[in-house]
């Protein structure tokens, strides 16, 4: 039998500055990564050795020596990342600004036909996914269906009733940022597969303990944030089978994303010729150092064990998950079982002396020498709030940085806060 290597956290740890250091003179514990994971050192010092030494720009504008490097660096970072989901090949990425950048362009160029113009999402969307696609519905491209959800998830028998030959798209996040778990998504593909339907997978939150295999999942969409993942802000990718991202139209157009005009005899006969993808996404100057420091973090998180820090990230959800529900004046939602296999817990306050806003101020100001990032709301997840009648949450998020340690300094804190509140 072959026993799995523990992870290294401290090791892990020591890579974070953020964690080291002190924020108002007090220690930092943050469980908030859902919403973005802290920096590791190596993308700092990227993104710092690029504006200080370089800062040049690549795309094959200018062909000088500083510009070639750039651009390489920017190549590098797409092959990078279409290693990272074992894409066929590095043409399949495109950099955007985010997972919402990459859901809007997904929104705005896919051709939806009238009798095949349906799109299906689920009701623990994010607002990234659900806003763009309620703009096409506006704008009369698009007919919005909801499937409902449980604590758990995605309900799937609801799903198999809803998409049908009219849909065109389902678009589903492969991990809720409230609800947390990971859901099933080779039922979700062969569904849509079977009804001509295409697949939109949102990794946002799946992709921090996960590793993704897109030929596996056999989506035709997958879209993810790199801040995320320890990468920088401002990029993200949209990940597409060659084919269909250039079936795709367009969504911002401009520098980069022309190869030449087709000019006629009068005056105003001019015809863009656009270039293939990736490139005819990728309109005006990009976020070179962004995306170099992106495919940075990426080789830093392949150096991990990834069934260790799976492991890792499983063990704190189950110990979070068994603590908070000895606690009689909340509720955690969904079960632990599910919970396990995402990176986060959410838990609502049962009682009407317990503040949620309050307990963040608790957490902030009032413990000594440390504070203690949580997120309490809606997540950007409305509606999944709405349906489940609550007005917010509060959440507990992991990366591979956190420990049990962190665990117990949040309980004690609930403990306390529940003691002096509540009681
Ligand atoms: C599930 C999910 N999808 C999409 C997003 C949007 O990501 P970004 O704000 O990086 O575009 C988030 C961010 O919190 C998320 O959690």
């Amino acid at each position: 039998m072959t026993v799995a290597a523990a992870f290294d956290v401290e090791a892990f740890r020591r890579e974070f500055p953020a964690l080291l250091g002190k924020v108002a003179g007090k220690s930092l514990v943050y469980l908030d990564s859902a919403c973005t994971a802290l920096k590791p050192r190596c993308v700092a010092d990227r993104l710092h050795a690029f504006y200080l030494n370089w800062g040049g720009c690549g795309g094959k504008r200018s062909t000088h020596l500083l510009s070639q490097q750039v651009e390489a660096w920017f190549q590098e970072a797409r092959a990078e990342v279409a290693g990272y989901i074992n894409a066929e090949k590095p043409g399949e990425i495109v950099f955007t600004g985010g997972t919402t950048d990459a859901v809007n362009l997904v929104a705005s160029g896919f051709r939806f036909a009238p009798e095949k113009n349906e799109v299906v999402v689920t009701d623990l969307e994010h607002n990234s996914i659900v806003l763009p696609f309620k703009q096409a519905e506006a704008q009369g491209r698009v007919r919005l269906r909801f499937c409902p959800v449980t604590e758990r998830g995605p309900d799937l028998s609801a799903l198999e009733k809803i998409v049908s030959k009219k849909t065109a798209l389902v678009a589903m996040a492969r991990s809720s940022n409230v609800l947390g778990g990971s859901f099933p998504v080779h039922p979700v593909a062969k569904l849509a597969r079977a009804h001509g339907a295409k697949l939109l997978l949102d990794d946002a939150q799946f992709l921090s303990s996960h590793r993704e295999d897109v030929q596996a999942s056999n989506a035709d969409f997958v879209a993810f944030s790199a801040h995320k993942l320890g990468g920088p802000f401002g990029v993200g990718v949209l990940y597409g089978k060659e084919h269909l991202l250039n079936g795709l139209g367009h969504y911002r157009v401009g520098g980069g994303t022309v190869k030449d005009y087709s000019v006629g005899n009068g005056q105003d006969e001019v015809e863009p010729v656009y270039l293939d993808a990736p490139m005819r996404f990728e309109a005006g100057v990009q976020n070179f150092a962004g995306a170099a420091a992106f495919g940075d973090s990426l080789r830093f998180l392949k150096r991990q064990d990834p069934v260790a820090l799976r492991g890792h990230i499983r063990e704190l959800v189950g110990y979070a998950v068994r603590r908070l529900r000895e606690v009689a004046e909340i509720a955690v939602l969904g079960a632990e079982e599910t919970l396990r296999e995402g990176s986060l817990v959410s838990f609502y306050p049962t009682q009407a002396s317990f503040s949620a806003k309050d307990f963040n101020l608790f957490l902030n100001h009032e413990l000594k020498d440390r504070f203690i990032a949580v997120r309490i709301g809606d997540h950007c997840a409305h509606l999944l709030h709405k349906r489940l009648k609550l007005d917010g949450t509060i959440r507990l998020s992991f990366f591979a940085y956190n420990t049990k340690s962190e665990i117990d300094l949040f309980m004690d804190a609930l403990e306390r806060y529940i003691h002096e509140a509540c009681r």
